[in-house]
């Protein structure tokens, strides 16, 4: 057993060596009891050693792996801050996890994160999340993640663990003014696998400081299972792509649809505690982060449909949640380290405008009919673009509408609106192509590319003015 002085062991003896090239604190914090056996340390993806065969599966997944073989997920870079940086992983059976990170591809001085903040270390049979804190701003971290099944959890007096699965070390760079200022925009991949590996490729080949995954990930979830395969484990090539690559998620309409999609946080980690504010704690995924001389805002535009339409069954009250981001909006934007930011972006995932007299336009949100639904939300341009404007952002990056769009700015609307394709491709209609929007600061100014991954060509590629 565990004792509590291997619990409080001392930092000075952090960086001894342990089975599996570990520190240490990493091999007794993730495998526990299996220290005095000396448990083999496998690697994932490398051939990881089966764990040991015992008669019964439990029916019941929370009572231990038992004799099933035990499979992890490459990590998956969620909520990026300055300080904080979520991690995130499936995993096929009950089992805990930790992250060991540094600041030096050697591990020198190195860390652990366990699961949640303080108090019980939760476990869990699908995914697993860490968040690293009081981390460098603009720094980047090498790191891996450990993970230990328990074989047999009847109670915890007589529970067992098997061996530790290592993962291969990532890196990631957290946000801040020094960092580099670019980022990529995926949307309304709608887990449809082959436009989401064209995507992922290109995000990787573009290999930005961030993705903003703007909403419509899923279509509908009624398990835990679904989620964790959308956001952790996608069934694509490029199943890593967020293993280095940091991700700020928004939701979509669609990422609200669904008997389990309200627990959605076990699987993509809310913007951290320090972040939210008690009266704004439901706002979870609202962020507001500098990325060099960007800054990057992102809204949650919620449904598409006004509350009261018969088809939420009174499940939906979008429009607190709208005005609450108002008065958030105001807020971020009035923060000295955002007003100064030399390109502010807003994301949200149903557009801000339509032009008036186009087709578009009279499909706002707004009325309560069976058959519609908005092509934009007349609701969160009036909250919300008048701060916007204010404020001088010089572009708003919207989805939802599965097909690429640019307006320009105007007179009475200053800042440009760009909008990302969706899933379809191909034959039916050549104006429906996947796109990854990618917006950097090249020589001081904003550079926004759109990539039809597709057709692999550039249908958009200027510079916003500042
Ligand atoms: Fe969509
Ligand atoms: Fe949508």
């Amino acid at each position: 057993m565990k004792t509590g002085a291997e619990e409080r062991e001392p930092a000075a003896r952090a960086d001894r060596p342990a089975p599996g090239g570990l520190t240490r604190r990493a091999f007794l914090l993730a495998a526990g009891g299996a220290v005095a056996g000396g448990a083999a340390f496998a690697a994932a993806g490398e051939g990881a050693a089966q764990p040991p065969p015992v008669a019964k599966v439990p029916s019941n997944p929370f009572l231990g792996t038992g004799g099933a073989a035990f499979t992890v997920g490459a990590p998956c870079l969620q909520a990026p801050g300055e300080t904080t940086m979520g991690v995130s992983w499936a995993v096929s059976g009950l089992s805990k996890g930790v992250v060991e990170y540094a600041d030096n591809a050697a591990f020198r001085d190195a860390k652990i994160a366990q699961s949640g903040a303080c108090g019980l270390v939760p476990v869990d049979v699908a995914a697993l999340q860490v968040r690293l804190t009081g981390l460098r701003p603009a720094t980047k971290y090498w790191y891996r993640t450990i993970t230990t099944p328990f074989t047999d959890y009847a109670n915890i007096y007589n529970a067992k663990l098997g061996e530790s699965v290592v993962s291969p070390v990532h890196t990631f760079t957290t946000m801040g003014a020094g960092a580099a200022a670019h980022f990529c925009v995926i949307n309304d991949t709608h887990a449809r696998w082959k436009p989401f590996q064209m995507a992922v490729r290109k995000v990787k080949e573009l290999a930005p400081s961030a993705v903003v995954w703007n909403g419509d990930a899923t279509n509908t979830t009624q398990d835990k299972k679904t989620a964790v395969q959308t956001f952790l484990d996608p069934p694509v090539d490029d199943r890593d792509w967020s293993a280095d690559i940091p991700v700020f998620f928004e939701n979509g309409n669609h990422d609200f649809r669904g008997s389990w999609i309200s627990k959605k946080e076990e699987v993509v980690l809310p913007r951290d505690a320090a972040e939210r504010r008690g009266d704004q704690w439901n706002l979870k995924w609202n962020f507001a982060v500098r990325l060099g001389d960007l800054a990057l805002i992102g809204l949650d535009s919620g449904e598409d449909k006004p509350d009261a339409h018969p088809k939420w069954f009174g499940l939906a009250n979008f429009e607190p949640y709208r005005k609450a981001q108002a008065k958030w909006l105001e807020e971020q934007l009035a923060r000295p380290d955002i007003a100064a930011a030399k390109y502010k972006v807003v994301f949200c995932h149903i557009p801000l405008f339509a032009a008036e007299g186009s087709p578009a336009y009279p499909h706002d949100g707004v009325k309560i009919d069976p058959h519609d639904f908005a092509y934009w939300s007349r609701e969160c341009a009036g909250l919300w673009g008048p701060l916007i404007e204010r404020a001088g952002v010089q572009l708003v990056v919207g989805a939802h509408q599965h097909r690429f769009r640019f307006d320009e700015p105007s007179a009475a609307r200053r800042w440009a609106q760009v909008v990302g394709g969706g899933p379809e491709y191909g034959t039916n209609d050549a104006s429906r192509f996947p796109t990854v929007v990618e917006g950097k600061i090249e020589n001081g100014r904003l550079r926004l590319r759109v990539h039809d991954v597709f057709g692999g060509r550039v249908v958009l590629d200027r510079f916003i003015d500042a």
